[in-house]
């Protein structure tokens, strides 16, 4: 099945360009790209039908558009390989169950921002959280896609104290003063734990904050099984993490704006949101209100707090009934999808330094080998421009 090109697509006159900033595909590159996807899509999907016919058509297509559109079988092929060669992903096994929401007639920066808050809901589904990507316009050479700035759909506001300490998440201090310069209003009370609005970028209107609905956020709030002072510390965190500042990138096509989301392995929670000196710095207040002896490092107070940090995660996303898993399960879990990926014939590329946990890393099976580490396409791309959005507030795609 093919789905209409959007209105505008192919080209309307009058749009500047796309912005130099983020990379200009030359035409060769297109068709070579192209190509090497549909061959990887018709070779391992026995459905997709005879792959002459097909490549004929889009390299028609880019020869008079100067790209062309995916069929939404190819969308969606291309998205879960993207996944799979997302080299610092522990959680591929499930590559092949993402789900794909074909948004790609959506480019204005309203119907962008409420698609997120509707993936937001329907991927949390009650706590059974649903792996999810969202694919907005593509980027074509008469108009440039939308943007999302933000890394994540939901962050929280890390706000500048005169003391020169940050309430909230340090990591977006710059981004938060950016957006109360931008006409941002915090809430009244500030908190650690303020959700910022989601900034959408187009062409047209430029930079554009929406303010996240109540039900669009779900958060769990943390508690641990036996320090019952756990919970007086007013932890949380949200229970869904949708990277939204990637570029998909499928066979010379990029998406710049593809929120996506898996569930949490409880590490990135505890041993690095709530734990890292520059994000929450949780360690050593715990380790305090644990009694710890926290005047000699040799007394290992950091882990003996660290551990127990990231038991109130699992324990509280489970007795909220959100999907999260541990890093022992994950790990053992991904070298069964490199087992998997080998019996098909696939190397599988994967980052050490992010695959192994940020604890116990030796008491993980992922620790004790090596990995292939190549670059392979469909994949989703940080770029720095993109990276500095979400971290800066600035500068826009489209100044
Ligand atoms: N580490 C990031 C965070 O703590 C999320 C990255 C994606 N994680 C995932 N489980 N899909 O928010």
């Amino acid at each position: 099945m093919r789905v209409a090109p959007p209105p505008g697509h192919p080209p309307v006159p009058g749009h500047p360009p796309v912005s130099r900033s983020e990379p200009e595909l030359d035409l060769e590159t297109v068709r070579a790209a192209a190509k090497e996807f549909l061959e990887l899509f018709h070779g391992e999907d026995p459905h997709a039908g005879p792959l002459e016919p097909r490549l004929t058509e889009v390299l028609r297509e880019i020869d008079t558009t100067g790209t062309y559109w995916h069929t939404p079988e190819e969308l969606a092929f291309g998205a879960r390989v993207a996944w799979r060669n997302n080299k610092r992903c522990i959680g591929r096994l499930y590559w092949h169950s993402l789900q794909v929401r074909d948004l790609r007639t959506v480019s204005d920066a309203g119907g962008v921002a409420a698609h997120c808050f509707e993936h937001l809901r329907t991927a949390h589904n009650g706590g059974r959280i649903r792996p999810m990507i969202s694919v907005f316009a593509p980027e074509t050479p008469s108009r440039p896609a939308p943007r999302i700035w933000n890394e994540q759909l939901i962050r929280y506001a890390g706000y500048e104290q005169p003391d020169g300490r940050a309430l909230g998440d340090p990591r977006y201090r710059a981004f938060t003063t950016k957006l109360i310069q931008r006409g941002w209003q915090p809430p009244e009370r500030r908190s650690a734990f303020d959700v910022l609005p989601l900034v959408v970028e187009t062409v047209e209107e430029g930079p554009r904050m929406f303010q996240l609905p109540g039900q669009a956020v779900h958060e769990v709030p943390l508690e641990h099984p036996e320090l019952t002072w756990f919970a007086d510390l007013e932890l949380r965190w949200h229970a869904v993490p949708v990277i939204s500042n990637n570029r998909l990138v499928i066979g010379g096509v990029s998406y710049p704006a593809a929120p996506f989301n898996g569930w949490y392995m409880g590490t990135e929670i505890g041993a690095r949101n709530l734990a890292d000196s520059d994000r929450y710095d949780m360690v050593p207040e715990v380790a305090a209100r644990m009694g710890l002896d926290t005047s000699n490092e040799a007394t290992l107070w950091r882990d003996q707090a660290l551990v127990e940090i990231n038991r109130a995660v699992l324990h509280s996303f489970h007795t909220n009934g959100v999907t999260v898993t541990d890093h022992h399960t994950e790990s053992r879990r991904f070298l069964i999808h490199l087992e998997k990926e080998a019996r098909a014939g696939r190397g599988c590329p994967a980052d050490w330094s992010w695959i192994v946990p940020p604890m116990s890393g030796s008491q993980t099976p992922v620790f004790h080998r090596y990995y292939d580490s190549d670059n392979q396409v469909p994949n989703f791309v940080n770029d720095p421009e993109a990276a500095c959005r979400a971290l800066r507030g600035g500068p826009p795609a489209f100044p």
